[in-house]
């Protein structure tokens, strides 16, 4: 249940998104009018903060910034969200990594070039710093992995020396099919899964992956798959799980779905309801999030 007064904190990516809105995919070499063009703030972490902030969960952002115009942008648009920036991480020497999106309105797909020259990752030395007494939740985007552990791992021990009201519960979410993730699995209370690391493994639905990946997660914990207009599956020590979809009228802008679905999850189990209410929630707000480009219309 939501310790009163305690954050959610997700750690992770912020970036920024350069969305190019058309209605007919560009042919390569061709010079095209984009319906409209914008900059929003990205990043699975960021995102997700987005949505459990427009929820009504009080969440913090733990990643790192690269100074300047657009690092202005970003924070102006995290404290827009109220999102707390408390424990970001300024680092002088890199550039901003940034996704060129095109958002095809006609069958929302979004088409994401992405660029990360050098800004470094979270690690666990800037992860001690970090107040776990002001926390309840804290969500791992899975990146680099093996310091992501050494982070769980304070976790950990914090929750080992605190009454069981005080602990805090740990998700993750291994989205890319790159074996260092992998080790993710054994680490949190609450595991996502993305189809793209399904695929990666033979597996095609969510149910198989469930089943197939469960052996990998700790005694206790609930492993999610979602998976796209086929909804979402889990599995936990209580059984196995379904909900559908819950397709918008439109499908206009895919951009952060998954982000979106990962949000509603821990923000419905953060609030006590059960893995299959928190399941139907993610994919009820999820599949909202695809009839509208942005977050902004989620409730
Ligand atoms: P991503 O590719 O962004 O990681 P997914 O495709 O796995 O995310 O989708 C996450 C959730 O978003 C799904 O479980 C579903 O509820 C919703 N969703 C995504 N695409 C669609 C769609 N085409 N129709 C309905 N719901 C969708
Ligand atoms: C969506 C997203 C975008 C970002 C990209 C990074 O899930 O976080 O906001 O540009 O993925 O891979």
């Amino acid at each position: 249940m939501a310790a009163k007064g305690k954050q959610i904190l997700c750690v992770g990516l912020v970036c920024l998104d350069i969305i190019n809105v058309i209605d007919t995919f560009p042919v390569e070499d061709t010079d095209t009018r984009c319906i409209s063009q914008k900059w929003q703030r990205g990043g699975n972490a960021s995102n997700s903060c987005t949505v459990l902030s427009l929820l009504g969960a009080s969440c913090g952002f733990m990643g790192s910034l690269a100074p300047g115009r657009i690092s202005d942008f970003i924070y102006d648009d995290l404290r827009r969200y109220g999102i707390a920036v408390t424990n970001v991480i300024v680092h002088a020497e890199s550039s901003f990594p940034a996704s060129i999106i095109i958002n095809n309105i006609s069958n929302g797909s979004r088409t994401i070039l992405h660029t990360n020259r050098n800004l470094p990752n979270v690690t666990p030395e800037d992860f001690r710093k970090v107040d776990l007494t002001q926390y309840k939740w804290i969500h791992w985007e899975g990146r680099n992995a093996s310091e992501q552990v050494a982070m769980i791992q304070q976790v950990v021990q914090y929750n080992a020396n605190v009454s069981a009201e005080q602990r805090i519960t740990i998700s993750v979410e291994i989205e890319k099919a790159r074996e260092e993730l992998y080790q993710l699995f054994g680490h949190g209370d609450v595991v996502f899964v993305s189809k793209d690391v399904a695929r990666h493994f033979g597996f095609n639905s969510a149910s198989e992956a469930v089943k197939g990946f469960y052996s990998r997660v700790k005694p206790g914990a609930h492993l999610i798959c979602a998976w796209a207009e086929e909804g979402a599956d889990a599995m936990g020590p209580d059984g196995f799980f379904h909900s559908n979809a819950f397709p918008p009228k439109k499908l206009v802008d895919t951009l952060g779905a998954g982000d979106t679905f990962n949000a509603a999850v821990i923000f419905a189990l953060d609030n006590g309801k059960s893995i299959q209410e928190a399941l139907t929630f993610g994919c009820q707000i999820a599949g909202k999030k695809c009839g509208f480009q942005g977050y902004d219309g989620i409730v």
